[in-house]
């Protein structure tokens, strides 16, 4: 179990950071935002600002800080922009080293003296999800995701646009929003509406378990709603679609990634970025379906792809409700949490957290 204290403790942020998020892989976004030569996407985590950015088609990663005068490079989330700095002009080349050689003498005799060149990252992608490790020599991605290769592939095929994307802040620490989208047994209570009349989601026990180095899916059964000949029809255009199943099906890939699909209709990327131990950035992000549509009926699933950010976004906040009251609580307990039968994707999570936390 995960220690009330590692919730609301800075110095335990500190060494999530040292011995979890600069250890393996993180996900920093999607192919879809990097598609074209000099866009970028940054990751700000505590104490290690990220930038991915395209150079002429293959995707590279550094500290976005510039090595002058310590300025950061990219300011924007992401973007489309040279490697350049604002503050002098140093412009960096897919290496990280300096273009030119900076135009006052003494900084260094070559561009590849590191002195004058950004601290490069190692960057893999699986399917459309990049992730970028801060280890200079890290294990495959491959082998930190196992058995969830095959997975992302899949989502990444089934995966249609992306149609929305958004930061939504919590004041609650990163780890609650990784257990809150474990467990579906808060969804009858938190989400009475969006989840269970809506989607018929939220009944039923978790089933289909999958369990691997931390990382976890489960579906969430769906039961009959009152809505469900009228929502038959308005995916009628969908029918055909290859991913396809009567559940929500969730992935969590360790440490703060958080994929869904409804039914294969709707998709959702969640990335969870820990801002200080009492405060997270959810990036959220929501893809079409990935189906071939005439004009007619491209019209009306753009009407559903907004329709589905807008009800996503619904349920996030709803639990942001819950989770900011949870973190005020937690800075107030007296005993460790609770954990039920149908929580042992929690139970996993943590079981990862500790083994990652001993070193
Ligand atoms: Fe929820």
């Amino acid at each position: 179990m995960i220690p009330v204290s590692s919730y609301i403790d800075p110095a335990a942020l500190e060494h999530e950071m040292e011995l979890l998020f600069r250890k393996g892989w993180q996900f920093v976004a999607m192919t879809d935002e990097l598609a074209n030569d000099q866009d970028f996407v940054c990751v700000d985590l505590p104490g290690t600002a990220i930038v991915v950015q395209n150079f002429a088609g293959s995707l590279r990663a550094f500290r976005n800080v510039c090595p002058h005068r310590l300025n950061l490079i990219q300011t924007e989330e992401r973007g489309n922009r040279s490697l350049i700095c604002r503050y002098h002009g140093w412009a960096f080349d897919g290496e990280g080293r300096p273009r030119t050689l900076p135009p006052r003498q003494g900084f260094a005799e070559s561009r590849d003296d590191e002195r004058v060149c950004l601290q490069r990252f190692p960057v893999e992608v699986c399917g459309r999800f990049v992730f970028v490790s801060m280890e200079s020599a890290p294990p495959p991605l491959t082998d930190y995701l196992g058995d969830f290769v095959p997975v992302l592939e899949q989502l990444s095929r089934a995966m249609g646009a992306l149609t929305d994307i958004d930061t939504i802040h919590h004041a609650a620490n990163w780890k609650l929003l990784a257990e809150n989208v474990l467990e579906c047994y808060h969804c009858g209570y938190v989400h009475p509406e969006t989840f269970v009349k809506g989607l018929g989601i939220g009944k039923k026990s978790i089933v289909d378990v999958r369990l691997d180095r931390g990382h976890s899916s489960s579906h969430f059964p769906k039961s009959p709603t009152a809505r469900d000949a009228l929502k038959a029809r308005a995916v009628a255009h969908l029918a055909d679609r290859e991913f396809a199943h009567e559940s929500f099906f969730h992935v969590h890939i360790f440490p703060n990634l958080f994929i869904s699909s409804t039914e294969g209709t709707a998709f959702y990327v969640g990335h969870a970025i820990p801002v200080s131990a009492h405060e997270t950035n959810l990036r959220t992000r929501f893809f079409a379906p990935g189906v071939e549509l005439d004009e007619r009926t491209q019209a009306r699933q753009d009407l559903m792809n907004k329709q589905g950010a807008t009800l996503g976004k619904y349920v996030i906040n709803e639990d942001r409700a819950i989770l900011e009251t949870v973190q005020r609580g937690m800075a107030s307990a007296n005993r460790p949490p609770l954990l039920g039968a149908d929580e042992v994707r929690i139970e996993a999570f943590a079981a990862a957290y500790e083994a990652a936390m001993a070193g």
